[in-house]
């Protein structure tokens, strides 16, 4: 082999589409997209104050089939291709327990974070004409229950099961899909609600004791989208400090087996 790889996780040349690319986890994508090399634009329904002297920013909320194919179009016209889409987009109407469930709820929801992922997904496979990498954002309440999830985790194991499935019809076309599963992280989504029990609940439950930072969860999207990433493709990737691990506590005794630290058969 006379042939040398090239730099680490080198996104050079590559186009690249963050939606909810405006603010927290999204926003730190976007930066480490743009260090990484990566030509890159943001798709926002609110892009706000975000201002980024490389990155162009489209308004357009993903819950609109027409709004996401003709922002996917734009930009694949602009720069000639279509290699990254990460699809990031998403409200997070947590605490609503099914007392309190009404089918408002339940339908933006789904809207914004399973309609919009799916149509993320199903715009990119038709523009990535050669090959790609979608990168979709899940949560760790997809993964596992957790009460007042009924509306949002539910959305997010629909987003974790559209990654599978994605993978598998867009295999032969070159493209890889994966799913991100973050657990709490510090973003305005959760550092903005008043008091929010969430966040020390969230350092006292968390195996890895704290929350995570925007930027621990851009760097697992950053590999996926990578060149390194080739042969990973439907996978659902944790970075949840140890949350979804497993419980804290599980009341338990050992059996009257357990006889001085070995095992007696009856
Ligand atoms: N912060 C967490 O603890 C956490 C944990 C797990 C998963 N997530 C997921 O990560 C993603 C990003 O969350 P965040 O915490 O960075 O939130 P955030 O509110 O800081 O950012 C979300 C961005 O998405 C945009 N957006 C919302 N609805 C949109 C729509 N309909 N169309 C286009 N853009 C829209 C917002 O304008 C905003 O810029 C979401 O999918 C969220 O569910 C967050």
């Amino acid at each position: 082999m006379n042939s040398r790889p090239g730099p680490h996780f080198s996104l050079a040349g590559r186009v690249a589409v963050v939606t909810g690319g405006a603010s927290g986890i999204g926003r730190a994508i976007v930066d480490r997209f743009v260090a990484a090399g990566a030509s890159v634009s943001v798709l926002d329904r609110r892009p706000g104050g975000f201002a980024h002297r490389e990155v162009a920013c489209v308004e357009a909320d993903v819950s609109d089939e027409a709004a996401v194919a003709s922002a996917l179009e734009s930009i694949r016209d602009l720069y000639g291709r279509l290699d990254i889409v990460v699809n990031n987009a998403g409200i997070q109407p947590l605490g609503v327990g099914f007392d309190e469930l009404t089918g408002d709820l339940l339908d933006r929801t789904f809207a914004v974070n399973v309609k919009g992922v799916a149509y993320g997904i199903k715009h990119a496979g038709r523009l990535m004409e050669l090959g790609g990498r979608i990168v979709n954002t899940g949560s760790f309440v997809g993964l596992t229950g957790i009460p007042g999830g009924a509306a949002y985790a539910t959305s997010k194991a629909a987003v974790v099961h559209l990654t599978r499935l994605a993978a598998i019809e867009f295999a032969s076309r070159g493209i890889t899909v994966n799913c991100v599963c973050p657990g709490t992280i510090r973003t305005p989504a959760v550092t903005e609600i008043p008091d929010n029990p969430e966040i020390p609940f969230a350092e006292q439950r968390t195996p890895l004791g704290r929350l995570g930072e925007p930027e621990e969860i851009a760097a697992a999207f950053h590999f996926l989208a990578s060149p390194e990433a080739s042969y990973i493709t439907g996978a659902i990737l944790s970075v949840d400090g140890g949350i979804g691990a497993g419980w804290e506590r599980y009341d338990t005794v050992p059996p009257a087996n357990v006889v001085d630290g070995g095992w007696k058969d009856d």
